[in-house]
């Protein structure tokens, strides 16, 4: 009898253990948190960016204010605010690909900073060629160059041609457009043979960004470049990861 309530014992242990197993293997799934990681990280980046805008136009201010080290402390708590995160503890158990993709995006992001830095300290006003969309841009492509993970700024109405959606970025883009509150979505996809991990992040038009996108459409901006005539509120875009399931 004894015997009997130890093997339904250990039976139950063994389906139990295997369904957990089974969730943490199950494919695309430690991909799917790198994505949405690495979208939180930019999302953070940009919103540092943004919220020292003033400080890095100023004319008055051509003295560092604004460093590689500034932003470091900054970015870190705005990561950690956005995910419970913290990027110093990225350091450990390096050859992890969460931590170590993500320590690459962190290094691609101060060395985008440190380029900037001789354009924020350059005395004289006006646009210094800074802001969380050149950011973004900067940062995604050094980190593709490293990792091989996709990671870009998209709308449907793109300025770059870099910036331009595929098929499945309009698809969800569309899909944004037509729900009042969009939120991240997620999907694993099939092309030629192999799985990707795709994550989007809806962007929406604040305050902040009507100097360059807002109204009246077509006036040059800052930046020399027409603006989309939007109103605060509506969908400008996303922001989009794509990561190889399984490696590159
Ligand atoms: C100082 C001007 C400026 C401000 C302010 C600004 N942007 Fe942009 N934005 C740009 C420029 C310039 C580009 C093109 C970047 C490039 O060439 O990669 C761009 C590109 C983008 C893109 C990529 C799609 C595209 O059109 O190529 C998104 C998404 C975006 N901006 C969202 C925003 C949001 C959201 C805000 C406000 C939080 C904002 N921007 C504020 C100038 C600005």
């Amino acid at each position: 009898m004894r015997k009997t309530v130890l093997w339904v014992g250990i039976f139950a242990v063994l389906v139990l253990s295997m369904g957990v197993l089974d969730i943490e293997v199950s494919a695309g799934e430690s991909e799917k948190l790198l994505a949405r990681a690495i979208a939180d990280y930019l999302v953070a980046g940009r919103t540092v960016i943004a919220v020292n805008q003033s400080i890095i136009n100023d004319p008055s201010r051509g003295d560092s204010r604004f460093t590689p080290s500034v932003y470091d402390t900054l970015v870190r708590h705005e990561f950690r605010t956005l995910t419970g995160m913290d990027i110093s503890d990225l350091h450990k158990g390096s050859d992890d690909p969460f931590a170590s993709n993500l320590r690459s995006l962190h290094e691609s992001a101060m060395g985008v900073i440190s380029m900037f830095q001789a354009r924020i300290n350059r005395p004289g006003g006006g646009f210094k060629g800074v802001n969380p969309a050149m950011f973004g841009t900067w940062v995604g492509q050094n980190f593709n160059r490293k990792t091989g993970i996709i990671l870009k700024q998209t709308s449907l109405k793109y300025r770059a041609t870099y910036n331009q959606p595929d098929d499945f970025e309009i698809s969800i883009l569309k899909q944004y457009e037509s729900s009042r509150k969009a939120t991240p979505y997620y999907e694993e996809t099939l092309e030629n043979g192999k799985t990707f991990a795709r994550y989007i992040v809806p962007l929406y038009i604040t305050s902040e960004c009507l100097a360059c996108h807002g109204e009246p459409e077509g006036e040059l901006d800052m930046t020399g470049r027409a603006k989309e005539g939007y109103s605060e509120g509506q969908l400008r875009g996303g922001i989009s990861v794509v990561v190889p399931v399984g490696g590159k």
